[in-house]
């Protein structure tokens, strides 16, 4: 069922709170933000509200923090979103009481403030009602635009739902369509691209796409898993006791349903350790050495997927090829993102799920080649999973 969005409702003068996901990288030591893309994310619904007269109050959580903690302020967020929107955003050094109540109090139509880390006071993620209502009382309408954090049950995501009207915001809404077309929808073929380390991690994810796709490409350090399942050995990659058998209920679960291809890699890059100066050799999947672990896919397999790829009118990616941190074992992930890169300029419909396969084509300045880049680790993880977000559920139904 479609949600409620900002364009259902009278915004006019009212006390907008918007639920970001502000939750940014720093450079490390320091008070600068080192990817703001959660933040100009987010600007479209700021500026649909801004126009609308609304006084438009946002809060997020960063980090985890126990208490008040001055290294997960959000004053260095206040001044970026002040930069990017070109007027100044009014912050308050709490989200709730003297300081929240005065900030709210000073911002006008059109204005927008920034509440302190939400996460500083316990009832947040305990998703005290208490607590979720003191922070309702600022304001007369709920936006939740924090896709990225709808997968937690917290006060600001849920618990504040039961006092206000609960509305979504843009980046909210594009998330469920193009996550959701993806998995409900999707044009055909379909194919999913799934790498990262573990099976593991991927399991859920692997058993809700299967009966969905046409293809699915298999890379990263899972790759192992999988290979072991067809009885090659992989030498030193890391691959729990359990994964192999994981990989082979997927394998069984696509030869059941039929007609859904599973490609392995042909070839991988192995090192004896993930270290930049580390000597690589690329060696076919049945014959890794023991003493080496798997880092990349190798160039037969680049060049088979990149096939593969462009024959697909709708992908999703969640998980990188290899340890893509490191220019050695970043070519498989490269020619995925570029292959990805040309589809999508045909029409192909491409849909990167967040997280490291996000910070990959971001890292490759390929982001803005592809059709939708979740801002969502963990929450487009769980959806993808097929799992209910408890930060969307909350949010009221179209009538
Ligand atoms: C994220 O970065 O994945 C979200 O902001 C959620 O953060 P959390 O895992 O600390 O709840």
């Amino acid at each position: 069922m479609p949600k409620l969005t900002i364009r259902d409702i009278d915004v006019s003068e009212k006390r907008v709170i918007v639920r970001a996901d502000f939750n940014v990288t720093f450079v490390p030591k320091t008070n600068s933000i080192a990817d703001d893309s959660r933040i100009k994310a987010t600007l479209p619904t700021i500026q649909h509200l801004r126009e609308r007269n609304a006084r438009v109050i946002l809060c997020s959580h960063l980090g985890r923090p126990n208490g008040f903690d001055n290294e997960l302020r959000l004053e260095p967020i206040a001044q970026r979103l002040s930069q990017l929107l070109g007027s100044p955003v009014k912050y308050a050094r709490d989200c709730i009481g003297e300081e929240a109540t005065k900030v709210v109090n000073e911002i006008g139509p059109g204005d927008v403030g920034l509440l302190e880390n939400l996460r500083f006071h316990p009832g947040e993620e305990e998703n005290d009602p208490d607590f979720a209502k003191t922070l309702s009382q600022i304001a007369d309408i709920y936006v939740n635009d924090a896709f990225g954090t709808a997968h937690r049950s917290h006060a600001s995501t849920e618990g504040i739902t039961h006092f206000l009207p609960a509305v979504s915001g843009f980046l909210m809404e594009k998330e469920m369509e193009f996550l959701g077309n993806a998995l409900e929808n999707p044009s055909k073929p379909f194919m999913a691209v799934i790498g990262g380390a573990k099976v593991s991690d991927k399991i859920t994810v692997l058993k809700n796409l299967v009966p969905k796709v046409n293809q699915i490409l298999i890379g990263g350090g899972m790759a192992a898993a999988f290979l072991n399942a067809y009885g090659h050995a992989t030498g030193i990659s890391q691959v729990q006791e359990d994964e192999p058998d994981m990989a082979r209920d997927i394998v069984k679960q696509a030869a059941r349903l039929g007609g859904i291809e599973l490609l392995l890699p042909l070839d991988v890059v192995v090192a004896d350790r993930i270290d930049a100066n580390a000597e690589t050799e690329i060696v076919f999947t049945d014959s890794i050495p023991k003493n080496k672990m798997i880092l990349d896919i190798g160039p037969r397999t680049r060049e088979m997927y990149e096939t593969a790829i462009a024959e697909t009118k709708t992908v999703l990616w969640n998980g990188p090829m290899g340890a893509f941190e490191y220019a050695a074992f970043s070519e498989g992930t490269k020619s995925v993102a570029t292959a990805l890169a040309n589809i999508t300029a045909n029409g192909s419909i491409t849909i990167i799920g967040g997280g490291s396969t996000t910070e990959a084509v971001e890292s490759l300045n390929l982001a803005n080649k592809m059709t939708h880049v979740s801002t969502g680790g963990g929450a487009s993880l769980e959806f993808l999973e097929g799992r209910e977000l408890p930060g969307v559920s909350a949010i009221q139904e179209k009538v």
